[in-house]
Parts: structure tokens; sequence; C-alpha cells
């Protein structure tokens, strides 16, 4: 469809006669011509277009598209969602999948289990790997990815995000944005911003200081805009200072356009546009999903009815709405779509590649993390156990389907069972136990899982059932934790408990007394309470890790993956020890108070020495790593300058694997308050067994910096920093002091 505009192109040519030979030549339009600069392109559409097509190409044309001009030749854009996989085609103006038999896609692993790699490499890898499957599906704009920061383990779509913080989030989002456009496919980075809860996601006003605005919610959008490049943005639900975020003055006239340059377009949330005015004059360049009484009515065209349809041009036709505004919206989604639909010179993609699912099984692998391993009862020998348990919901259900607009119909996904029974062959005995019924339906919007998981059993007797198995076992592996349906992980709601749901925990305590040989593999987007833990030798978060779940999962229980990944946010041992729930509001009511401001994640557990379950950046590894000779190259950094800090790391073991070296700095005196220390550098190194390498961090003042909302500024304050190096943000392996001038 979107290259419909290279048949119009002809008729476009712009007749030119060349006197003396009786011959005629021909001159391309200039905004079809891609050797001229793409502003001077943009100016000549522009100046051919009529209020009317102008006014035409801001709001949607069906449920994922936007018109272009035809009458230019211009083409339609195309969104999709995003962030994890190429959403199924829907029906033109409803949710429903259209029921093409050509659109399976690639799951990716959700975003959190990105995140948890800290590879930044590996975010490339899945950037160029998504922008692939996206363009072969001729889309134009991705709807991803999500960098809303990670403030409560309750928030339902935080299996979407990056985790809980600003730089883990801003070096992940960066490689994505920038992969994923070089197959000619805008990334959308969602949702601008604020948006941490699905409560009322619609209507809350969040209410934030400026310090932690700028220093933990709106670090990683400015990345992805500023260092990625990104061509879209989309605002989001919720309100900030009272006005909806999809056109909000302060956040994308001010912000976004204003102090970071932003020359892409701002896409509304689906639904998220509420006023025509604001819309018109508060940044908002295109309209998507807004719910009309024409849809229902069957008037001719509901889209015309968009704020930024009829109304507007209503609103610029009696002179009440700028001119200049409306250029303004109209290049930049005309800059979307040169970039875009319009580019010739763009890849054409694939879908399903083997690489691809290569991709999203490595990815997994290296963001699964190991939480606990005691007496090393991971990785599991497949020799050595002859009767393996498997028990647990989760081990047999598809996740890919379900939780919200980022449900996706897979050409097949690997569930952990699959990934078992093919991993032990016939070495062993492999035998599945329910244990517990959580949700046992399987669709969305028309994708349906077509699996049976109806069960008769009372919650007794499933457990009965696993304990007796568990006794005649050599080891067992219970796959648990949440799913995607509604209050779990899962958009439009929140979650209602910090304990795992459906009895699980009294499934596990039962397995535990019956077999000392127990593994607990979590498969959720968020942190749980595990009230459980001392009882239990090995935890492993396995995430929701897309099409090569299984795959991916045995690669790790049974050693062929050494593991990697560490956590992108901080599980409290209860929810009351998490800042939002200790300080601050949630879910709020028309308002959600963030009294815990800047202290989110591990900031509040360093600073109010509140011991987590398991810190932010703790994950174990099948060998041991020592980091040492935590050494500054200078005492004293200039405004100017720059400081050094190395670390020695060497792996220990007897298996090859890879250590995340985290640099986090500490402001020793301040005339604000600031947390004990925060990420301000990472690198994953591969060691070979008994290998050394030297990290070496590179500390500019930027690093030291501080929001001040008095002045309205950054400031880098002189005095005292500490250095801290190590393993995770609870073990720091050494330090050094220095001082900023
Ligand atoms: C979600 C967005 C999504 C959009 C389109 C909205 O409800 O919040 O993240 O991209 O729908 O499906």
């Amino acid at each position: 469809m979107n290259l419909n505009f290279l048949k119009t192109i002809p008729v476009l040519l712009l007749f030119a006669g060349c006197a003396g030979n009786g011959g005629s030549s021909t001159t391309v339009a200039s905004y079809l011509n891609e050797n001229l600069p793409l502003e001077e392109r943009i100016e000549d559409a522009l100046s051919r277009m009529t209020l009317e097509e102008k006014v035409a190409v801001l709001h949607a044309q069906s449920k994922f598209s936007s018109a272009g001009v035809p009458r230019l030749g211009i083409p339609e854009l195309w969104c999709t969602d995003g962030p994890h996989g190429i959403r199924p085609e829907v029906l033109w103006d409803e949710w429903n999948q259209a029921r093409w038999t050509n659109d399976s896609c690639t799951a990716f692993p959700a975003l959190t289990c990105l995140a948890a790699t800290w590879n930044p490499r590996m975010a490339a890898l899945y950037g160029r790997s998504i922008g692939e499957e996206a363009r072969y599906r001729e889309k134009d704009v991705l709807l991803g990815p999500g960098v809303n920061i990670y403030r409560t383990p309750l928030n339902g779509r935080n299996f979407e995000y990056m985790g809980e913080d600003p730089y883990l989030a801003s070096r992940m989002v960066v490689p994505y944005v920038r992969e994923v456009q070089k197959n000619g496919v805008a990334a959308c980075v969602k949702h601008f911003a604020l948006n941490n809860q699905e409560t009322r996601r619609h209507s809350v006003n969040v209410v934030v200081d400026d310090r932690a605005l700028r220093e933990i919610y709106l670090p990683a959008f400015e990345a992805a805009v500023r260092q990625g490049g990104a061509w879209s943005v989309m605002g989001a639900y919720n309100k900030y200072r009272g006005e909806h975020c999809c056109h909000n003055r302060y956040l994308l006239n001010d912000i976004l356009k204003g102090e970071w340059g932003f020359d892409g377009a701002v896409i509304s949330d689906w639904g998220g546009a509420h006023d025509t005015k604001q819309s018109a004059e508060n940044g908002l360049d295109l309209e998507f999903g807004t719910g009309t009484d024409g849809l229902r009515a069957g008037t001719r065209n509901a889209y015309d009815n968009y704020h930024l349809a009829f109304p507007y041009l209503e609103m610029l036709r009696r002179g009440e709405a700028d001119l200049a505004t409306l250029d303004d919206k109209v290049r930049r989604v005309l800059r979307l779509n040169f970039r875009t639909a319009m580019n010739t010179h763009k890849p054409f993609g694939s879908l399903n590649s083997p690489e691809h699912l290569a991709a999203a099984r490595r990815i997994a692998g290296e963001g699964m993390v190991l939480l606990k391993n005691d007496g090393g009862e991971l990785p599991l020998d497949s020799v050595a156990v002859k009767r393996l348990l498997v028990v647990g919901e989760n081990a047999v259900k598809m996740m890919t389907v379900g939780g919200g607009s980022s449900s996706l119909k897979v050409r097949h996904e690997y569930t952990p069972m699959e990934g078992i029974l093919e991993a032990v062959g016939d070495r062993c005995e492999v035998t599945f136990e329910r244990g517990y019924v959580g949700d046992p339906t399987g669709s969305y919007n028309g994708v349906e899982t077509g699996q049976d998981l109806s069960e008769t059993r009372s919650e007794e007797q499933l457990i009965a059932d696993a304990v007796e198995a568990a006794k005649r076992a050599d080891a067992v592996i219970f796959v648990g934790g949440l799913n995607k349906s509604a209050y779990q992980d899962c958009e439009g709601t929140d979650r209602r408990q910090y304990g795992l749901p459906y009895a699980q925990d009294r499934v596990i305590e039962a397995l535990a007394a019956a077999n000392p040989h127990l593994t607990v593999v979590l498969v959720s987007g968020n942190a749980v309470a595990m009230p459980w833990l001392d009882r239990v030798p090995a935890v492993l978060e396995a995430w929701f890790s897309g099409s090569e779940t299984g795959h991916a999962l045995t690669d790790v229980l049974f050693g062929r993956v050494n593991p990697s990944g560490k956590l992108p946010f901080t599980f409290p041992v209860r929810l009351e020890d998490n800042a939002a729930h200790a300080m601050g509001e949630f879910p709020g009511g028309d308002s959600v108070r963030y009294n815990e401001s800047i202290l989110v994640g591990y900031r509040w557990h360093d600073t109010k020495a509140i011991r987590p379950l398991f810190a932010f950046g703790h994950g174990l590894s099948y060998t041991t790593f020592e980091i040492g000779n935590v050494k500054a190259d200078r005492t004293t950094l200039t405004p100017k300058g720059v400081l050094h800090v190395t670390a020695d790391v060497t792996n220990t073991g007897d298996r090859a694997g890879a250590e995340v070296v985290q640099l986090y700095i500490g402001d020793e005196e301040s005339s604000l308050s600031r947390p004990v220390k925060e990420l301000k550098g990472f690198e994953k190194v591969q060691l070979a067994p008994g290998e050394t390498r030297t990290v070496t961090f590179e500390i500019a003042p930027e690093a030291l910096r501080y929001y001040d909302d008095t002045k309205g500024q950054w400031v880098a304050e002189p005095g005292r920093f500490t250095a801290y190096v190590g393993a995770a943000s609870d073990d720091i392996r050494g330090q050094v002091e220095f001082t900023l001038e």
C-alpha cells in the first residue's frame, strides 16, 4: 500500500519545453527529488498543499493509518504496535485482527528483559530485528519503545518499559531507536511523559516536582530524541500540570520541541486528545484513536470529527487558529513521511527470519536474571537428573497473547515445557503438574492461543498432586509468576497485590518441603514478594521472553548460556518498602502525588537504608568474578575536564561468563539533598576463566549534575564526590573519592 505513490510519480513530472531541438526534457517536482535536501522538499510539498489537504494529514483515517496527499502522490502513513513485535493487521475501524494469514511475527522479549541484558549491543540487535519486521510489513511508524520509569511494582505496564533508572534506560533506548530507523521505519518513543500507572490513566493528573521530572522521568526520552534521533514521540494519556500530555504546552512545546529541538512529529496516544484548541496549540501533530460519536452513529467518516480534523479546520477558517502553527505541524508530518513512507532507498526487511528468531533467543537468554543459586543448584545436569518434575501454569501457557496493545500473533511460541522436553530428549523422564490455575483463557482481539488449559481439580488437589510428584523427582522446576491478564502484567489495569497471585506461594512452600532441589522460575515483568525465598535454593527471573522463551530458558537452566542479566529495577521485600508506597501516593485519586520525588527505586532504598529483597543491578552467574583495583587517574576534576576511573574484573571461576561492571556516583557535599549514589556508567565484559580485563569509565562534570529547580537549570556543584564500582547497587567492590573544582 505504501508503495502506491511510486505509480503516481510519472503524473507529477513537470514538463519543461526545450527550445531549439524539438525535443522535451522533464523535471521531477522537487519534493519528489530525493537528491535535494529534506527541508527543501518539505517546503516544496507544503507550498503545493491546500488548507484542506494540510489538515487532512494531521489525523487518522483508520485505526492505525493517516492519509497522505493523494493529489500529490504523498502516501499514507501506517503505524503499528510495538514495542515487542509487529502487531497483527487489524480491521480498518476496529481493534480486532483482520485475520490475515501472513502477518505472524517474531515476538522479541519484553523490554524489561532487554533492559536486564545491560548490553546496548543487544538493544541494537533488537532494534534492527524488529525494524526489519516492521519494514517487511510495510509499516512506517513503530509504536515503541516505551521508557516510562518503573515507579511501583504495581504498574501493569512495567513490562513494556526499561526499568527504574534513567541512565540505564537512556543507554538502552538509543541503539533501539537508531537501528529501527535504519529500516526507514520511525520509532515512536512512548508515553511522553509520566505515564507510570494504568489506574485512571486517561484522567489522573501527576503532581511531581521539577527535580524528579528532570532527573528521573525525562532523561530517557531526551536521550531517545537527542542521541537516538527519534522521528516521532507519543504523548501519554495522563495529565501533568492539569493538561493532558498529548496536548501539553510545557512538555511538548517548551521541553520536547523547544529545549530538545525535536524535529519529528508528536503522535497522540490512541484516544489521548481531548480538546481542539489545546490540540491545535500545544504541540500535537498527529491525532489517533479519538473516540467519536460518529463511529457509533455511523456518519460517513467519523475521523472527520477528530479535533485535528473539521473542528480544527473550522478554527482555521474562522481565523481562530494560527497558520504558522498549522504549517509547523504539517512540516513535521511531512518530515516523518519523507523519512519513512516516501523513502525509496530503504531496505526491504524480513519477517520471522532465522536471524530474528536467533536474536530473540539470544536477547532472552542474556536478559534472564539468576537471582539466587545456593549450592550451585543450577545449571541442571541433564545427565544426573533422571526424573525431572515441572510444575506451574506458566510452564505451558503462551504469553505473547494478551497484555493490551503489545499483544502479538506469533508463528510459534516455544513454551518453557516445550523447551525443556526438547533440551533433555530421552535422557531424562519429565513429568508435569499444573500446581495452580491462573488464567486458562487465551485470546486478544481475535487472536486465539488455541490452548486448552481447562482444569477441574481443586486448589488442594492440585497442590497434593504436585507434592506427590515432587517426592519422586530428582529435581523440580516451578514455573510461575504473573501473566498478561487484567490486574497482572497488563495494559489498562494495575496489579492489586505485590504477592504472587493464584495461591502460588502455597504451591512453592509445599514443593520446597517435599524436595530440596527446587528452582523457581518467574515469568513476569514486575517484582513480586517471595515469602518462601529462604526455603528455595534457586530463583531465576525469566521475564516475558517472546517466541523463543522455551529455548532461551533451557539455554540458561541447563547451562548452555551462562546467565549475565542484571535487574533493571529493585525487588523490595514488602510493597511498603517501595518509595511510591511508603512516601508517595499510589494510585492517588484525580491526582497522584510523587512525594518521594527523586528517590525512586534503589535511590530510595540506599538513602533510607531499606534492604531490598534483590537490589537494582543484581544478578548472578555460574562463574564468579572479582572486581578490584578501583582507581582514578586524578583526584580533581575541572569543570571542562574528564576523570577516568578504572577497575580490574577477573573471572575467578571455571566457566566463561559476562559481568556487568557498574559505576555509581555519590555527591558528598551538596546544597540540595541527593541520593546516596546514582548509576553513571556500566560495561558488560565477557571473560574466559582466569581472564582479567580493565574497565575504564570516563566521568565528565555532566555526570555530577543535579537539576536545580530554583534556578531551572542543571548544576554541577563543586565539592567532594565518590565513585563506587561494583557488581550491583548493593554490591560495591571499591570506591575512590575526587573533587570537582
Ligand atoms: C496504548 C499505546 C498503543 C496504542 C495503539 C494505546 O492504548 O497506550 O501504547 O501504542 O494504544 O495500540
